[in-house]
């Protein structure tokens, strides 16, 4: 058994996540740790909202609230979503909890003692009538390069040039749309990430079992040469940046940390406030002096994350010189596009969490999100593929196969687990079938590739119905009871083994198949640790066990409601 620490990056707390985030992180993250816990595992599964930076400010002023108002109920709201969506967080937390202004603020102690801290003067741009200094993307103006006019302080979309906001030519606010800004000094906290190239790349070279997404982007910045990062920002909401005394830090008194450098810390936050809540040990989990050597710590993020998890962070844990744990693998994903686009809120392009829900079960979003996982590239969200997966896989193949034996072990065998009858040449293949794909499976699970593993459970779920045409219980039972019993009985153990295995990806398609052949929760376990007894295995439940069909698996999704939802929510043009 081992102990495996799963964090998904935490979703921004600037409202109800869409589809494509869900795919990208939370729910790959959910997949694995009920998988993990299946095979046995100690398995503690961390996420939380991340509610400082200028969007959540934004965000609660456009809401007309005061930002700790705001980021509470939607806190609140993206628990809802996520509950909806059946992600078994051990435990959800928030950014903005006191535990992580706490830590946060032992680390940047920690690395300006370690020198890792410098104070820097830099030119920012100020908004008189926002009243703020203004992120690099909030300003906006003519591009220096190209002379397009809506040219972002960061980048230009036009010529894609990288840029300094204050290179803008007649720059303005995005915020408000003012003409009235100026370039003022500012001093900033600065992490000495260049400093830290070399450990860093160490590191990395030494990674094993990330995709090769995740250690390219890495290399790619290290390769490029790190450069320091200001790690704290001119805003009122948001960790404060204090002395080794707690007090503010002179001149930083209307400043905060940065977003990106506080985010991260509330991973080992949550577990903090997950111990106190449940009296569970968090050290373990976190301090290789306490335990956590033994953790198998695996990060699951969309590719836009992997530079601050792979360099930034890393340089907070590292350069803190304290034995905090490392990320062990890292998964990292490309996007889920909508039709090939973005998903947008404001053009109805795509479908947000709080939608989904009230279209479809969260199984059929599970099922389908997780065969298309955008593991080697981006994967375009379409209906018609959401639907044609979900009626054929769902329907057709798991749900037809689990309801022709029950109902028939119903009619013909009083609804009780028949004994009798010898395993045959169908019991053979089938389990010779297992005895390759159900290793396959779990390996698949164990390296995160989840578009295999979602291919091989089909492949499995595929394999009872190619068994009960060989098996042809129906066939056999006018003339031979005995031998139909074994069909129905081998077929009805295959329920119970693919409702096992259905259950990290569809928990509650799995309970109900589960639940109608009365298989006991402590036994719906999935240890095949030991492969060597598949024969066993499908014949392991007791005759005599009460046997119904269970009700209504999948409802079919029709042509008419493709042609609905791709009205409301787009779709193909
Ligand atoms: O990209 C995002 O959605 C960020 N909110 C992820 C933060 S992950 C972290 F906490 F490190
Ligand atoms: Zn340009």
């Amino acid at each position: 058994m081992a102990r495996i620490l799963i964090t998904s990056a935490l979703p921004y707390i600037n409202g109800v996540k869409h589809m494509g985030n869900l795919a990208g992180s939370m729910l790959p993250a959910d997949v694995y740790a009920r998988a993990m816990r299946l095979l046995g595992h100690d398995v503690l599964y961390i996420c939380a909202t991340d509610e400082h930076g200028t969007p959540a400010e934004l965000a609660a002023q456009e809401a007309g609230m005061e930002v700790a108002e705001y980021c509470e109920k939607m806190h609140a709201a993206q628990k809802e979503a996520g509950d909806h969506y059946k992600l078994s967080y051990d435990y959800f937390g928030r950014s903005s909890a006191a535990s992580n202004h706490e830590l946060t603020q032992h680390f940047a102690q920690v690395l300006e003692e370690n020198g890792l801290l410098e104070e820097r003067t830099s030119q920012q741009v100020y908004s008189n009538a926002d009243g703020r200094f203004l992120p690099d993307r909030y300003v906006e103006g003519t591009c220096p390069n190209c002379e397009f006019e809506k040219a972002r302080g960061d980048q230009c979309d036009n010529c894609g040039k990288l840029l300094d906001p204050v290179d803008l030519i007649n720059p303005y606010s995005s915020v408000s749309g003012s003409h009235d800004v100026e370039v003022r000094e500012t001093n900033h906290l600065y992490l000495k990430q260049s400093e830290m190239s070399d450990k860093l790349r160490a590191w990395v070279d030494a990674s094993e079992g990330w995709p090769v997404l995740a250690s390219s982007i890495a290399y790619k910045w290290l390769d490029e040469g790190l450069r320091d990062r200001a790690i704290t920002r001119d805003l009122k909401w948001g960790i404060p940046v204090t002395d080794s005394d707690g007090k503010p830090r002179a001149g930083f008194e209307n400043k905060v940390f940065y977003v990106w450098f506080d985010a991260p810390v509330e991973y080992i936050a949550a577990t903090k406030d997950w111990a106190a809540e449940t009296g569970g040990d968090w050290e373990s989990w976190w301090r290789t002096d306490k335990g956590a050597d033994d953790v198998e710590y695996v990060q699951f993020m969309g590719k836009d994350n992997v530079a601050f998890h792979t360099l930034s962070f890393p340089t907070t844990i590292l350069g803190s010189g304290e034995p905090w744990k490392l990320v062990d693998r890292l998964k990292a994903f490309n996007w889920v596009t909508w039709y090939g686009g973005k998903f947008s809120t404001s053009q109805k392009r795509g479908v947000f969490m709080d939608q989904g829900i009230d279209i479809a079960p969260s199984d059929y979003w599970r099922w389908h999100l997780m065969t298309n996982a955008p593991e080697s590239a981006d994967a375009a969200f379409t209906w018609e593929e959401f639907q044609s997966g979900v009626n054929s896989d769902l329907a057709n193949v798991l749900g037809n196969f689990v309801n022709r034996i029950t109902s028939y072990c119903s009619k013909k065998f009083d609804g009780t687990l028949p004994a009798g009858g010898e395993p045959g040449e169908a019991e053979a293949w089938i389990v010779k079938e297992l005895e390759t794909r159900i290793p396959a499976l779990v390996n698949y699970y164990e390296t995160r590739e989840f578009r295999k593993a979602m291919a091989e459970t089909r492949a499995i779920w595929a394999s009872g119905n190619e068994y009960l045409t060989q098996a042809a219980p129906w066939t056999h039972y006018k003339t031979d009871v005995d031998q139909a019993a074994i069909g129905v009985r081998t077929g009805i153990n295959l329920v119970a083994l693919f409702g096992i295995i259905a259950q990290p990806i569809i928990p509650d398609a799995a309970a109900k198949i589960l639940g109608a052949i009365n298989i006991p929760e402590e036994n719906r376990t999935w240890n095949f640790g030991d492969v060597s007894d598949i024969a066993g295995l499908i014949d392991a439940l007791p005759p005599g066990l009460p046997v119904a069909a269970p009700e209504l698996l999948f409802t079919k999704i029709e042509d008419e409601d493709v042609a609905d939802w791709g009205e409301k929510f787009g779709g193909a043009a």
